[in-house]
């Protein structure tokens, strides 16, 4: 029989993890969201809080609405409070120590039919689920930033996922207004794999001299018809997360449009993340800030 899913625990409530929270809750789910401490959670009630009164004030949403999509979302310092969760949604940084523990810890505190699983980017899934005595009950679902607006949930199977598990997950994300798509547990799964490679090249040409970074971002905005340019897009990413997802796709692919440019490190050693920090390969001071990561 398919499970249905009606309350959802979101572990991590920076920029992905508050935005995978909204997107249920805008759906009608009870949601149940945890962070590490009282300060980390005040920065995600506020990431959902500014998400919400930007929709308000493009008229994208009531103000009716957005307290319904407030009050549906509960926060809580302790994993304990997901013990009637029917599904957890991991969004914590992409360090295996962090998501060993926490697994470790879920597979404690849930139900044992509860579905564990992870947005990870570019870690494997199947390692995740091995920390937890549940493997078949854990997959990815990998979600887009902005998560409230990037349709595409890339939904992960392994090789010990329960049968039709992945169906019911990728059910879900169409309820949510989501498209799913299932793909296999290898490093980047499709969008970073093919995406990472392109945007690392993008700061190799900018390291060659070949043009200038806002002319490359013109030319692959009016050019290629992207929504935007790769500086734009990297700088949206986060630096820091680009460049972790490039070591981890080198590592498995052992391909050289992989291996982070050298640039992208800098910036990164710099503490020039992107729009999170204020500046990456662009300004963005003047801008609004994004949500907290
Ligand atoms: N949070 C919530 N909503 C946001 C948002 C944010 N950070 N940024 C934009 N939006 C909403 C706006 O409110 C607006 O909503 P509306 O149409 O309902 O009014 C809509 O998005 C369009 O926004 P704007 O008009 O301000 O700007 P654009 O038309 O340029 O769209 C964009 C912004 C949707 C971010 C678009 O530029 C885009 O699609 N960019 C590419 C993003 C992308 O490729 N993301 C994937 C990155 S890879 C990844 O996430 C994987 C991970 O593992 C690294």
């Amino acid at each position: 029989m398919a499970r249905t899913f009606h309350t959802v625990g979101v572990v991590g409530l920076g920029t992905m993890g508050a935005g995978i929270a909204e997107v249920f809750a805008r759906a009608g789910l009870s949601v149940i969201g945890v962070e590490v401490d009282a300060a980390a959670l005040e920065r995600g009630r506020d990431n959902l809080r500014r998400s919400t009164e930007r929709a308000v004030a493009r008229g994208r949403m009531t103000p009716g609405e957005r307290d319904d999509i407030l009050a549906r979302v509960g926060f809580t310092g302790a994993l304990a409070d997901l013990r009637d969760a029917d599904l957890v949604v991991e969004a914590i940084p992409e360090v295996m120590d962090y998501k060993r523990a926490l697994f470790a810890d879920l597979d404690r505190v849930c139900r044992p039919d509860a579905v564990l699983a992870t947005n990870t980017s570019s870690l494997s899934v199947t390692a995740i689920a091995a920390f937890t005595s549940r493997p078949g009950q854990v997959v990815g679902m990998h979600f887009f930033n902005p998560a409230p607006v990037m349709r595409l949930v890339e939904v992960v199977g392994t090789v010990v996922t329960e049968d039709g598990l992945t169906a019911d997950v990728a059910e879900l994300a169409r309820r949510v207004g989501k498209t799913p798509v299932t793909v296999g547990d290898r490093a980047g799964f499709v969008v970073n794999r093919l995406l990472l490679g392109y945007l690392n090249h993008a700061v190799t040409l900018l390291e060659r001299g070949v043009a200038a970074k806002d002319d490359i971002d013109t030319a692959m905005k009016t050019g290629a018809g992207l929504p935007m340019g790769p500086f734009t897009l990297l700088d949206l990413i986060g630096l820091d997360v680009s460049h972790e997802i490039c070591e981890v796709l080198f590592q498995e692919t052992r391909d050289r449009v992989h291996a982070p440019a050298p640039l992208l490190r800098e910036l990164v050693t710099a503490g020039l993340l992107g729009r999170k920090s204020g500046r990456g390969f662009h300004d963005h001071a003047g801008a609004p800030r994004p949500p907290a990561s």
